[in-house]
């Protein structure tokens, strides 16, 4: 950080500048990342994803008790008002699912005062799954899809993005996506909704800023664009010379690259294992051999790493998830950790207003119109 006219300028992006004290999670340059004190590998090794959704909002592991709890409130208000998919459905076919999902938690924001005064945060985390998964359909004109398999909130999730039935090992990999999917520390969007947080905006303003910044293929965004660049290059053959074309165009590639993990993505390292049990199990090695055909071309010419969108993308793909649903996916879980960001920085809040070093022009003389040039 260097020091101009008194003020302390920070660096472009704010990259490699700590701005927050946070208990919730840290990833870092060394490939590590952990949730309130437990590595990554750790919970998706053994945990479901109400119980890290319930460590990320509570600080730690929750008791049996505490788990049915959670899992009960998370049920029991998943029902989405008729008028907020009414709104959904008015946005017409072209609508792109986050500005679906993002509209949809803005009116949510209205009809909760009335419908669940006082029950904010909870009732968006449960309701954020059926906005997401209903943010292609509804628009388009189909009837929503509900909640309504008992094997918790993976499952429920899943059954209402595909019709496809996946087996258990496919259930077990989805939710463990949506594990890694769930937190990040200052990552664009969770910084986004401490900032709005910071006014003591209530969280369906920070929830709906949140998505915003989601929705950008340098964010949320990266999943789908890695996938429909996955189905341009086709095939593993084609790898080399794809990426070359894209480099010549000054192109970057999504999915790839990442802000803290320079060496490897802990998530896509798990992701990329799940993914080769899936081709396993299927009996079609083709996709899991494209992915790592792109990886390695990617690591010999530019030495950058997959991220978590890169291989997430894949997964949805053989779960029978249409494209424009995976970064909706990315918010259903994210809004966890968006909500214990919320809660971090209210329970100690500082209003966020940082400075600006001003380089625009100065003591203009104002010009009457018709006086003006150019
Ligand atoms: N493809 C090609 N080149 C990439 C790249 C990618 N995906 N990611 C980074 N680079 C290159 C940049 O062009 C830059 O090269 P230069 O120094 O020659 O100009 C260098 O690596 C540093 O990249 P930069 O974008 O400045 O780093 P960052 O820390 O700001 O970037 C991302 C992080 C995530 C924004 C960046 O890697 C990116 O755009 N990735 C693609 C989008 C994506 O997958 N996002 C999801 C992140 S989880």
């Amino acid at each position: 950080m260097s020091e101009g006219q008194g003020i302390l300028r920070a660096p472009k992006g704010l990259a490699g500048l700590s701005v927050a004290d946070t208990k919730i999670s840290k990833s870092g340059s060394d490939g590590s990342l952990v949730y309130r004190g437990y590595p990554i590998s750790e919970l998706a090794a053994n945990a479901t994803f109400e119980e890290t959704a319930y460590l990320v909002l509570n600080g730690r592991l929750p008791t049996r008790g505490q788990l049915g709890e959670f899992s009960e409130g998370l049920a029991s208000r998943a029902r989405v008002d008729a008028r907020v998919f009414a709104i959904m459905k008015g946005l017409g076919r072209r609508a792109h699912p986050i500005d679906v999902i993002r509209t949809a938690v803005s009116s949510l924001g209205s009809i909760d005062r009335e419908e669940a005064p006082g029950d904010e945060e909870a009732s968006i985390e449960a309701k954020m799954s059926v906005l997401a998964a209903n943010s292609h359909r509804v628009p388009l004109g189909e009837r929503p899809r509900l909640p309504r398999d008992e094997r918790g909130f993976a499952s429920n999730l899943l059954q209402m993005l595909t019709k496809r039935e996946a087996s258990d090992f496919e259930r077990w990999v989805f939710e463990r996506v949506l594990i890694f999917y769930m937190e990040h520390d200052l990552n664009a969007s969770s910084f986004t909704v401490r900032v709005v947080a910071s006014t003591l905006a209530d969280p369906y303003a920070a929830a709906s800023a949140g998505l915003s910044s989601l929705k950008g293929p340098l964010h949320g965004g990266a999943n789908e664009a890695a996938m429909e660049m996955l189905l341009e290059v086709k095939d593993a053959a084609n790898a080399g010379a794809y990426l070359d074309r894209k480099f010549r165009e000054g192109k970057k590639l999504m999915g790839f690259g990442h802000r803290v993990y320079k060496a490897f993505d802990p998530r896509a390292r798990l992701c990329k294992v799940y993914l080769k049990q899936m081709a396993d199990e299927s009996g079609d090695p083709r996709l899991y051999e494209l992915c790592d055909a792109v990886e390695r071309e990617m690591w010999e010419k530019k030495k950058i790493p997959p991220n978590l969108d890169y291989y997430a993308a894949p997964i949805f793909y053989l779960l029978g998830i249409e494209v424009p649903l995976y970064t909706p996916i990315f918010a259903a879980s994210r809004i966890f950790g968006w909500m214990a960001h919320y809660n971090e920085q209210t329970e100690e809040n500082k209003l966020i207003r940082p400075d600006s070093v001003y380089i625009g022009p100065s003591g203009l003389k104002y010009q009457p119109l018709g006086k003006r040039s150019g």
